[in-house]
């Protein structure tokens, strides 16, 4: 099977009220680890690639990985640019064979937005790749922008409706108190349900993506400290609040900052009690199963979206 959209995923996983994982990938590892969880559940995926990743691995070698994930699993993979800041990004990854792009211009104008969100709607539309887009802002650290508390901005409920009509976008990322990185609430986790229930019943049978969703689960923390790490106060979004949110319209929930975690938390231990070895493929082994091991607690306990085959 080739690399798929998200179309046939996201009407699915609207219908049966699930949510399909987003996994950021940078390695062979990590794509392994979360392919390996997703044969053995049957579910499908998207693995998304950010900028960073692209610098740090190079494109190519993501591609032909995920090319590789593909033929090894047979399962259904979209291959997605997380976070395009440009029409250029965008149209790079359309023509190296990227099934589906975000453009994140959500840090400009709302009409500045729509212009430049209509212009890689149209150039991927042309090329059958789908494409995701966000209004409002969420706070917290992508790449090397940094969002504070202050500058982040909920999404607007007309505004999303009006959005999507005037951009032809096939997904919309939206902004209800989620943030990217393991700081995400100061106090009680609190995501405003009566906005996305509001945006949903605007924009009916149309999948809303979900950004900065992770649980950041306090045992890798934990075990992360353990091992040397120093981490304190990190929390993410709760589990259950991620499942009624999946009721609620959100067909894709994006996943990176559990997937680090849970590989350094092995890594570090992995070093710490096998002080004499020193191959690589021990630790990076051990990271992988950790990998797998938190992509199937997701997808069978958070997302829903195994036994989809
Ligand atoms: O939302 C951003 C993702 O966590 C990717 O992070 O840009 O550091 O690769 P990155
Ligand atoms: P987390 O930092 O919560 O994992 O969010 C990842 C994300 O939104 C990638 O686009
Ligand atoms: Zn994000």
């Amino acid at each position: 099977m080739p690399l798929v959209t998200s179309t046939e995923l996201f009407n699915k996983a609207y219908e049966g009220k699930f949510a399909i994982g987003a996994f950021n990938v940078n390695n062979m590892e990590i794509i392994q680890g979360i392919v390996d969880a997703a044969k053995e559940e049957k579910s499908p995926l998207i693995l998304q690639v950010s900028a960073g990743a692209r610098k740090y691995a190079s494109p190519v070698y993501l591609k032909k990985l995920v090319e590789a994930a593909v033929e090894d699993s047979n399962l259904p993979i979209v291959l997605h640019l997380d976070h395009g800041d440009s029409f250029e990004i965008c149209k790079q990854c359309i023509d190296d064979g990227f099934t589906s792009v975000m453009i994140d211009a959500s840090h400009h104008s709302f009409e500045e937005n729509i212009a430049i969100t209509k212009k890689v709607v149209e150039y991927a539309h042309a090329k059958g790749v789908v494409v995701e887009a966000e209004l409002g802002r969420l706070a917290g650290v992508e790449d090397d922008v940094n969002v504070s508390e202050e500058d982040a901005s909920y999404t607007n409920p007309e505004q999303a409706a009006e959005f999507v009509q005037k951009t032809g976008v096939d997904s919309l990322a939206i902004a209800i108190g989620t943030s990217h990185g393991a700081y995400k609430f100061k106090g009680e986790p609190k995501l405003d349900f009566a906005r996305l229930e509001k945006i949903s019943n605007l924009i009916p049978n149309f999948p809303l993506v979900l950004h900065g969703a992770s649980t950041v689960l306090p045992e890798f923390v934990d075990l992360c400290n353990k091992y040397g790490a120093d981490i304190p106060g990190a929390q993410g979004v709760p589990e259950d609040m991620l499942k009624k949110a999946s009721q609620l319209g959100v067909c894709k929930i994006n996943i990176d900052t559990d997937l680090r975690l849970a590989m350094t938390a092995a890594i570090r231990k992995s070093i710490v009690e096998n002080p004499n070895n020193f191959d690589p493929r021990k630790y990076l082994g051990d990271g992988r199963t950790a990998i797998k091991e938190m992509v199937r607690h997701k997808i069978v306990n958070v997302l829903g979206s195994n036994n989809f085959l």
